[in-house]
């Protein structure tokens, strides 16, 4: 059974603990849907002040939602749309500190306030993004888009591992 510790320490440290356990639960598993779901569930009980983490994962034409934590959320996001479909296509993180500010944002749950989206890339390849929601604003700094910009890299990582 995985244990999740807690996280202690500078903010930096506990991202680089946040990092290890998320490498823990996907070492030896290349099954996107597996590790978006153990992710999702990991930093949606580690970090606060979250509402929402998930994936959204390209199908070819948009971006259809993954494993999640939270309430149900829109399924098809096209590409240039709202935070994620801004993120997809532009190839950088989203770091959005009030999203009634973001034109075109798309409200899933009224409870958001703040968002990050880090773009999931292989290579030149378009996997889909990572998505956080906060019911707090402005609740993401560099350090959390550093601390999940980490993690989603282990996660593209770990999709091409043996
Ligand atoms: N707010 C996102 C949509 C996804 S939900 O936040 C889960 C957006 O504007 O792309």
């Amino acid at each position: 059974m995985f244990q999740s510790s807690s996280l202690s320490g500078t903010k930096a440290e506990q991202y680089a603990q946040l990092l290890e356990q998320a490498r823990g639960l996907m070492h030896g598993e290349r099954d996107r849907v597996a590790n978006a779901a153990n992710l999702s569930s990991l930093v949606f009980h580690a970090l606060p002040d979250l509402n929402w983490v998930g994936f959204y994962f390209y199908d070819g034409t948009e971006l259809v939602v993954g494993p999640f934590q939270g309430h149900p959320a829109c399924v098809r996001i096209a590409l240039g749309r709202g935070v994620c479909g801004t993120a997809a296509q532009t190839r950088e993180t989203q770091r959005v500190a009030d999203v009634d500010a973001f034109p075109g944002h798309i409200p899933c749950d009224s409870a958001s306030r703040s968002e990050l989206v880090v773009p999931l890339y292989a290579g030149e390849r378009l996997v889909g993004v990572f998505d956080l929601d906060s019911p707090v604003l402005d609740r993401f700094d560099a350090e959390d888009q550093a601390g999940l910009e980490a993690i989603a890299h282990a996660f593209i990582q770990a999709l091409d591992a043996a």
